[in-house]
């Protein structure tokens, strides 16, 4: 990939001419974009560059400690890692609108990162990585607002930048899993389907406890790894695990059960703002749906999702 190469090495030597000696910080949610960003101006400027990832506890499973792997052991970067999990959840704690589950996230990410990045002392720039459809998305309003996703509506003041730098602003969701290829990170780690800022909060419906979190794990790590061993990752634009908040009667050995129903969800779509339900071959459903029910407890029932948006949207909150 020539053409990644050079706007690569391009870019990296920019970077490291503009910010000279000076620290930055990276926030990083453990997405695509932010980990490419951070690499990127990991490779310019090395240990000047600190990243911040805070784990609100409501990533898929695995995937704090992917991004944790691939920062420190892989790159060496600085890499601090905010345990922040009980903060969120008892923030979260008896919510059940999705709106506001949104908002108390957003307001949560904004005052951890507030008062840890304060105690890493004083940066000069901060990373974002800012795509160009963010931008567009967000009508070009651009720099100072920490990326739409995280449901946030604009920077700490207490913390004052002296500018935000965003390496990707200009290329394309591809684009930026080309560049991350280029940089060395894992294909597992690029090829990443999108995930939503709010994170499992918003596949948990009605109100988030412990419990029903880690049983959504356990269900959505199946189910990907099912797509995966198909062959589908690559053919569907996203595709995971909804926990209803719907208990129904099963049957177990002898015993009546009364438990959660899983819904699976996976969609095809070229811009997420309509969408068709996938047509998975019904073999990896039912695979899917035996090991959901047969290893994750406290499960009887799994629903697949045929709705496509509209009517229905891709996330279920
Ligand atoms: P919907 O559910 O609206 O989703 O059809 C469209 C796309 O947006 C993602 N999504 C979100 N992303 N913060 C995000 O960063 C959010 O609050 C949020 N809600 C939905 C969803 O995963 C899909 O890709």
């Amino acid at each position: 990939d020539w053409k990644m190469a050079d706007y690569v090495d391009q870019t990296v030597a920019s970077l490291r001419e503009k910010i000279g000696s000076k620290r930055v910080l990276c926030a990083l949610s453990g997405g695509v974009d932010s980990t490419v960003a951070a690499v990127m101006v990991h490779r310019a400027v090395g240990s000047q560059l600190t990243c911040m990832f805070i784990d609100h506890g409501l990533l898929r499973k695995g995937e704090g400690d992917a991004v944790e792997e691939v920062c420190k052991t892989q790159f060496h970067m600085n890499f601090v890692r905010i345990n922040a999990q009980e903060y969120f959840l008892d923030r979260l704690r008896g919510v059940t609108d999705p709106e506001k589950k949104r908002k108390i996230i957003g307001d949560c990410f904004i005052r951890v990162f507030e008062s840890e990045g304060k105690k890493l002392g004083r940066f000069d720039y901060l990373v974002q990585g800012t795509i160009y459809p963010d931008i567009i998305e967000s009508g070009g309003t651009g720099a100072a607002v920490i990326k739409s996703h995280h449901n946030v509506g604009g920077l700490p003041d207490v913390i004052d930048f002296e500018e935000i730098i965003e390496p990707l602003r200009r290329l394309f969701k591809d684009e930026v899993r080309r560049a991350g290829l280029e940089l060395g990170i894992p294909s597992d780690l690029v090829w990443r389907q999108p995930f939503p800022g709010p994170g499992l909060a918003v596949r948990v419906i009605g109100e988030i406890t412990e419990e029903k979190l880690s049983l959504l794990r356990e269900a959505d790590a199946i189910f990907r790894e099912e797509v995966k061993a198909a062959g589908l990752e690559r053919s569907l634009s996203q595709y995971f695990a909804v926990l209803t908040n719907m208990k129904s009667v099963g049957v177990m050995g002898d015993g009546r059960t009364y438990d959660y129903t899983i819904a699976l969800r996976a969609v095809t779509t070229s811009d997420f703002m309509t969408a068709d339900f996938a047509r998975i071959p019904y073999e990896v459903l039912a695979k899917a749906s035996s090991r959901i029910a047969n290893e994750v407890g406290n499960i009887n029932r799994v629903v697949y999702d045929i709705t496509p948006k509209p009517p229905a949207t891709i996330e279920w909150e």
